[in-house]
């Protein structure tokens, strides 16, 4: 399979007034395109720079991205804009949601903050994306009239959107009880077999069981790289 991500010699550094904070230091990662990968690592390894890069989200500080073979290290943020709405969907551990929109609003967010007309046809996209999520009784509720479970599905469902090729989660199950982490690693799986490729952090190793590739960083390197099955 190609490769849908391809990182080359990717630095990372923060600069804090005079002290330069070197996090990503030379990564090589190359990810296949519907690939289902778990990135782990003790805090402060550097996994959520590392996926705010994956994401568009930050840039690298040297190095290369290319993504679908495009090298987006250098790309203005207009453009990098068009490439996350185009190519990723995000999944976080708080879920995000905007707390005074309905469900079905929610999921519709990404197209308004992209410019599209709301209509019948992009809302019924949406009504079948919280069926699909099994929220299809759920439509009208507001994200505090729902289970953290419930929530984070609102938010695959808002993932899904764009129909993205890549889809990213920072702990989506950090916040969530082990029974629940389960219904949402089943729904991750269940897209992963539809093409969907699959980059997730976390630090639970029944949660990157899930996976097929587990990567581990450690102090900005990539200290282990293993196929958990074929
Ligand atoms: N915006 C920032 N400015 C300065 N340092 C940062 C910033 N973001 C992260 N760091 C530092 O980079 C290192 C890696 O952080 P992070 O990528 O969040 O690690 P992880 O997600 O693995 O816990 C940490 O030492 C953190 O303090
Ligand atoms: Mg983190």
């Amino acid at each position: 399979m190609a490769a849908i991500v391809r990182i080359q010699n990717l630095v990372k550094n923060y600069y804090m007034g005079d002290v330069t904070v070197n996090v990503l230091k030379r990564i090589d990662l190359e990810i296949e395109t519907g690939d289902f990968v778990a990135l782990m690592g003790p805090s402060g390894s550097g996994k959520s720079t590392l996926m705010n890069i994956l994401g568009c989200l930050d840039r690298p500080t040297s190095g290369q991205y290319f993504l679908n073979d495009r090298d987006i290290s250098k790309l203005g943020d207009d453009r990098l804009s068009d490439v996350r709405s185009r190519y990723l969907g995000f999944i976080f551990q708080s879920y995000n949601l905007l707390p005074q929109y309905t469900v079905v609003e929610n999921i519709e967010l990404p197209l308004l903050y992209q410019g599209i007309n709301l209509n019948a046809q992009t809302k019924q996209r949406c009504i079948g994306l919280a069926q699909m999520v099994g929220l299809g009784e759920r439509l009208d509720h507001r994200p505090l009239q729902l289970s953290g479970g419930q929530q984070q599905r609102v938010a695959i469902a808002r993932s899904l959107v764009n129909d993205p090729n890549v889809i990213l989660g920072d702990e989506p199950t950090g916040n969530l009880d082990s029974k629940t982490s389960v219904e949402i690693m089943e729904m991750l799986t269940g897209l992963n077999k539809i093409g969907k490729t699959i980059i997730m952090v976390t630090h639970e190793n029944d949660i990157a069981e899930w996976a097929r590739r587990v990567i581990r960083l450690r102090d900005g390197h990539i200290e282990s790289d293993v196929r958990n099955r074929d």
